[in-house]
C-alpha cells in the first residue's frame, strides 16, 4: 500500500445518485470539524449527471427479466471515469462498490484503507450496478453486515467513518484503549464514571484504588470475560491465535534444550 504524498489529504469521491445526502453524518463532530481543518477531503459526483439521454437515464430494466431496475454500465463508467481523471494523486484508489455480497468490513481492513490516499466509493441503487462495471474496474464489493440496505450511501458512511478516525490528526491521542484492544482481538472493556454510587448500583472497588497494575489487570479480565459472552467467534480466534503462540514458544523452548544437549 502506497501513502500519500506529502501535502494531499486523504480523498474520498463518492459517486451516487442522492449527492445530498452527503457530507450528511460526516459534516458533524470528529468527522466535520476534520473536514473543515482539512484533515480529509470530499468530492460527490451526481451520477445522473453522466446519463446522455434527454431523459437523463441512468437505469433499466434487468436482461432476463426480474423485478427492479439495474444501473446502466455506460453512465455508471462515466461517472468513475470523470471521477478518476479528476484526482490528483497518481496512484490509482480502491475503488469499492458498498455492496451485501461483498467482504466484510472489519478494523484491518479500515486501517488499510486509512493507509492508502483515498478511496472512491460507487454507490448503487434499486437492484445495484451491471456486473460488467465490477468486472473492468475490478471493484471491490464491501459489505458492512448481512442485511439488505437501500443502497449504498448509509454503507459509504459508515466507511467513511471508520477510516477518517484513523487519519493522523483527526483524534489526537483519545485513539488509544479501544482502538488497541480490537487490534488485538478483544472487546472494549466496561467504563465508569461518576457518580461512585448510582441507583442500587457501585463501581467495581478496583477501579478507585489508584493502583494502576491492578486497574490494567482487571480491565484485561474483563474486557476477555466480554468478549467470551459477547462475541464467542472472536474468543475462538483470539485463544486460537494465543494457544498458537505458547504452542510455538514451547516448541522454540524444546529445540533450544535439544540443542543445549548436543
Ligand atoms: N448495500 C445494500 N446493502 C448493503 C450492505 N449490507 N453492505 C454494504 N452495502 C450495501
Amino acid at each position: 500500500m502506497t501513502s500519500p504524498s506529502f501535502g494531499d489529504p486523504w480523498t474520498a469521491d463518492i459517486l451516487t445518485l442522492f449527492p445530498d445526502m452527503f457530507p450528511g453524518t460526516m459534516g458533524h463532530s470528529l468527522a466535520g470539524r476534520a473536514l473543515k481543518d482539512g484533515l480529509w477531503a470530499l468530492n460527490v459526483y451526481n451520477i445522473r449527471d453522466f446519463s446522455k439521454d434527454k431523459h437523463n437515464t441512468v437505469d433499466n430494466p434487468p436482461l432476463g427479466g426480474g423485478h427492479g431496475m439495474v444501473m446502466r454500465p455506460d453512465v455508471t463508467a462515466a461517472a468513475l471515469d470523470h471521477a478518476l481523471s479528476s484526482r490528483e494523486q497518481v496512484v490509482r484508489p480502491p475503488l469499492i462498490y458498498p455492496s451485501p455480497r461483498g467482504r466484510f468490513l472489519d478494523q484491518a481492513y479500515v486501517k488499510e484503507l486509512s493507509q492508502t490516499s483515498g478511496v472512491v466509493i460507487l454507490c448503487g441503487r434499486y437492484e445495484g450496478i451491471d456486473q460488467r462495471v465490477i468486472d473492468r474496474y475490478q471493484l471491490t464489493e464491501v459489505s458492512i453486515g448481512d442485511y439488505i440496505l437501500s443502497g449504498g450511501e448509509q454503507a459509504a458512511m459508515v466507511i467513511l467513518d471508520s477510516v477518517i478516525r484513523l487519519l493522523p490528526g483527526v483524534m489526537g491521542k483519545q485513539i488509544g484503549h479501544q482502538q488497541e484492544s480490537f487490534e488485538a482481538g478483544l472487546l472494549e472493556h466496561d467504563h465508569y464514571t461518576q457518580p461512585r454510587h448510582w441507583q442500587d448500583m457501585n463501581v467495581p472497588e478496583v477501579l478507585s484504588s489508584g493502583h494502576h497494575q491492578q486497574i490494567e489487570a482487571w480491565r484485561r479480565q474483563n474486557a476477555e470475560m466480554r468478549t467470551r459472552l459477547q462475541r464467542p467467534d472472536l474468543w475462538d480466534r483470539y485463544t486460537e491465535q494465543h494457544s498458537g503462540q505458547n504452542a510455538l514458544k514451547k516448541r522454540v523452548k524444546s529445540i533450544d534444550k535439544e540443542r543445549d544437549n548436543n
